[in-house]
């Protein structure tokens, strides 16, 4: 027989403010599964540019090989041992479940010891964690994908992903801009979107030298080539916030609702899933509420950009 005196009476509750005072805990619990740690070995190291290399993980247990599964959009934390680890966005095809590339920029403590690892060095993985790339619903839909710089990074999981569902999709156009056109990335996989899938792929590069064919501007100089329809676009951007910041006022007066242009915003993270508060924007949590936001959330996140 409970006590009477503990027991709430169901009309007092009111479910709605109930559940949303404790949001937090019941989405954070949805990644703490997500917080084992996975044993990779790295099988293959390509020299994309400069800066950056790709590295190609494959998860050393087949069991946990088998269950490890993303989407186009989410990030991984790659730990370097002895190092630390860093946040870093997947780079290919979520149906390859084989290997895991990540497209990697040398930029300081982790990241230059990565470079220094040789094929058949061993590193650790946690995750996937965050949100991702809404591909079903672009379904149907124009698509533009709009990278600068290391933003084509985070941009080659949607694109494959495009590529494997290629018929589901209207006008799909990549721009891509860069400062020059050594630091184009991914350069050996353009024609293969181009030829097989029908993907129009249009670069510019800031600043060119004598060998560069191609445009030359900045990356909103690139949408004089293309029509874009408001009603039927959806569109992505990844870069650095600046170029988003331009890029998205720029559909916005085309106007593309903003509730249909996405971003990926990279904010310093640590725990990669909602516990240290290291990634936070007043009290949005970029690992687990993005890093893909729609840029509407964006806009009414305070100091986001
Ligand atoms: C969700 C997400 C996805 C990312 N995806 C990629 C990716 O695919 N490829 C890639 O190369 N990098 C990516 N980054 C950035 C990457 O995490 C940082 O470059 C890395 O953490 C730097 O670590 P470090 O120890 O080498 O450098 P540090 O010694 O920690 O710092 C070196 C310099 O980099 C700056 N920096 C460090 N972390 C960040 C950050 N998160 N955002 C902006 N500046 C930073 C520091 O301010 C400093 O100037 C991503 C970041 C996030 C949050
Ligand atoms: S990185 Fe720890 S809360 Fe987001």
């Amino acid at each position: 027989m409970p006590d009477k005196h503990f027991v709430i009476p169901r009309q007092d509750i009111n479910r709605e403010d109930f559940t949303s005072s404790i949001p937090d805990f019941n989405r954070r619990s949805e990644f703490l599964k997500t917080d084992m740690g996975y044993k990779c070995i790295i099988t293959n190291i390509v020299r994309l540019t400069e800066q950056e290399k790709l590295f190609k993980l494959r998860i050393i247990d087949t069991l946990e090989r088998n269950i490890f599964r993303f989407k186009p959009g989410q990030f991984l934390m790659l730990e370097l041992p002895g190092y630390g680890d860093v946040p870093i966005s997947i780079s290919s095809s979520n149906s390859n479940h084989e290997y895991i590339e990540l497209c990697i920029r040398k930029a300081g403590h982790v990241t230059s010891a990565l470079f220094n690892l040789a094929e058949g060095a061993h590193v650790a993985i946690r995750g996937p964690f965050g949100s991702a790339f809404p591909m079903d619903e672009m379904s149907g839909h124009n698509v533009l994908l709009i990278a600068g710089g290391l933003g084509f990074a985070p941009l080659r999981a949607p694109l494959f992903w495009i590529n494997e569902h290629r018929e589901r999709f209207l006008n799909v156009n990549v721009l891509y801009g860069v400062k020059e056109p050594s630091q184009l990335l991914f350069t050996y996989q353009f024609d293969e979107w181009e030829k097989i899938s029908h993907i129009v792929l249009h670069t510019i590069v800031e600043h060119a030298d004598a060998g560069w064919k191609g445009h030359h501007g900045m990356i909103t100089d690139l949408f004089k080539d293309i029509t874009i329809d408001p009603e039927t676009t959806y569109a992505v951007v990844c870069g650095p916030p600046v170029m988003f910041k331009v890029v998205c006022s720029y559909l916005d007066k085309l106007g593309i609702p903003m509730n249909r242009m996405f971003v990926s915003l990279e904010r310093r993270m640590h725990c990669g899933m909602g516990k240290c508060c290291r990634c936070m924007v007043g009290s949005t949590f970029t690992c687990v509420d993005g890093p893909v936001f729609d840029y509407w959330s964006v806009m009414n996140l305070k100091e986001a950009i």
